[in-house]
């Protein structure tokens, strides 16, 4: 069997995630390519080579562009903050590399178009992209998909989606990367924003044609880390404040191009909420919910049946026939988070074996980095603010 050697950038959180999913992705599935852990890169010679042992990487580097041009590497994974995205992407596609890169693509959108631009370029030579929106591969929300594709719930009318953290509800949380716009590009909005946009286009079919929103930064100025403190916090030794430069919080309604209408809000405000990602879909004949807390069910309401025998039902979405799911255990043992990246990945080694654009593609995800510039400049005029179409303008 021929490998797929893979070269990664960052370890923490989503390295780690990544890591756990290369080392599975081929004992769950039966794959035409055998993904190798060829070697993971940081910056910090001794963490990463702790990095590399814990997580079962065959080697480690500390300079990314040392990784991008081995000969020995197929595909680079970009586990980075949004900051290092476009530079390392266009690097590896241009010296032949798949690249998996983590979301949002970039942290603006005339990054996320340069790198659209480039994986376009990229596919003619067999080069292939793709941005790494997990939660597409929960098997609920792969089903919650196909049951709107097959027309159970009808024409769907309304969107609801939230995505809620607490994390940052304490004044005193450190000035974290994610606070930081010239690292993350925005807050709430392109960190888990970015999410709930993207997924509800999936689900619906539909694509997000304009915005009216409103953000809001509760906490403006934070203490400068010093040390690690929670989620993806890097210690620098810096003592004093530092302004926050980001939303904490943004909010907004839209149109989806197949005459949905939708709210969206995304926060790391909502005291009490740790992960909370939700999506309700409304149709002309039926609902489904999706709530990631329980992300082995799905909620359908089938206005199909009689009315005394209608209300919204539970659908434990661990049966062989589910998507994803003859790869795991016996009907009714759940799956988690993890999962979902290696799904991902499943999903991107069979595309690059069959010579196919695996999804979502760069262009997607200059799509979604559209929505979310229009977010911002909707948020800065208080006014309805059209989504430019992507294809327009790759
Ligand atoms: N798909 C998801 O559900 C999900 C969840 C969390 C984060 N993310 C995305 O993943 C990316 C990384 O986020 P994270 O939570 O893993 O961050 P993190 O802070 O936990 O890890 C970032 C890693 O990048 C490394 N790094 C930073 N700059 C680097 C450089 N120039 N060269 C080499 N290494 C560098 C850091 O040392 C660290 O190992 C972001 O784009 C984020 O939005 C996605």
């Amino acid at each position: 069997m021929g490998q797929l050697r893979v070269g990664m950038v960052g370890y923490a959180f989503m390295g780690a995630a990544h890591s756990q999913a290369w080392r599975t992705v081929n004992r769950a599935f039966d794959l035409p390519l055998s993904a190798r852990m060829s070697v993971v890169c940081g910056r910090d010679e001794e963490k990463v080579a702790a990095a590399a042992a814990k997580l079962g990487w065959e080697g480690h580097a500390t300079d990314w562009r040392a990784v991008v041009a081995r000969d020995d590497i197929d595909l680079v994974d970009i586990c980075t903050p949004g900051d290092t995205h476009r530079e390392i992407a266009l690097a590896a596609l241009a010296a032949g590399k798949h690249v998996l890169c983590e979301k949002p693509l970039a942290n603006t959108v005339a990054e996320a178009r340069e790198m659209a631009a480039a994986a376009a370029q990229a596919r003619s030579r067999g080069v292939r992209a793709m941005c790494a929106f997990n939660y597409r591969r929960v098997p609920a929300v792969a089903l919650m998909r196909k049951l709107v594709a097959d027309g159970r719930i009808g024409t769907i009318r309304h969107v609801r989606a939230v995505y809620l953290q607490d994390w940052i509800v304490d004044p005193e949380f450190p000035l974290v990367w994610r606070l930081r716009r010239d690292v993350a590009g925005s807050g709430a909005l392109g960190d888990i924003g970015a999410h709930i946009v993207d997924l509800t286009q999936y689900v619906t079919g539909q694509s997000i044609t304009g915005v009216s929103a409103l953000t809001e930064t509760f906490v403006r100025e934070r203490p400068l880390p010093t040390a690690a403190a929670g989620l993806s916090a890097e210690g620098n030794g810096s003592t004093g404040r530092g302004p926050v430069t980001v939303d904490d919080a943004a909010l907004f309604l839209a149109r989806l191009d197949g005459g949905a209408v939708a709210t969206y809000e995304a926060t790391r405000f909502a005291t009490g909420r740790k992960n909370g990602l939700r999506v309700e879909l409304n149709g002309s004949l039926g609902s489904l919910v999706f709530d990631f807390e329980r992300m082995n069910e799905l909620e359908f309401y089938d206005a199909a049946l009689p009315t005394t025998e209608q209300g919204f039902s539970r659908i434990l979405v661990t049966e062989p026939d589910h998507p994803y799911m003859a790869a795991w255990w016996p009907a009714g043992h759940p799956i988690g988070y993890e999962h979902t990246f290696t799904h991902e990945f499943r999903d991107l080694i069979e595309a690059i074996a069959a010579g196919q654009d695996p999804t979502p593609s760069f262009a997607d995800a200059l799509q979604v980095q559209l929505v979310l510039d229009a977010v911002e400049r909707s948020a800065a005029a208080s006014a309805w603010v059209d989504v430019e179409t992507a294809l327009a303008a790759v």
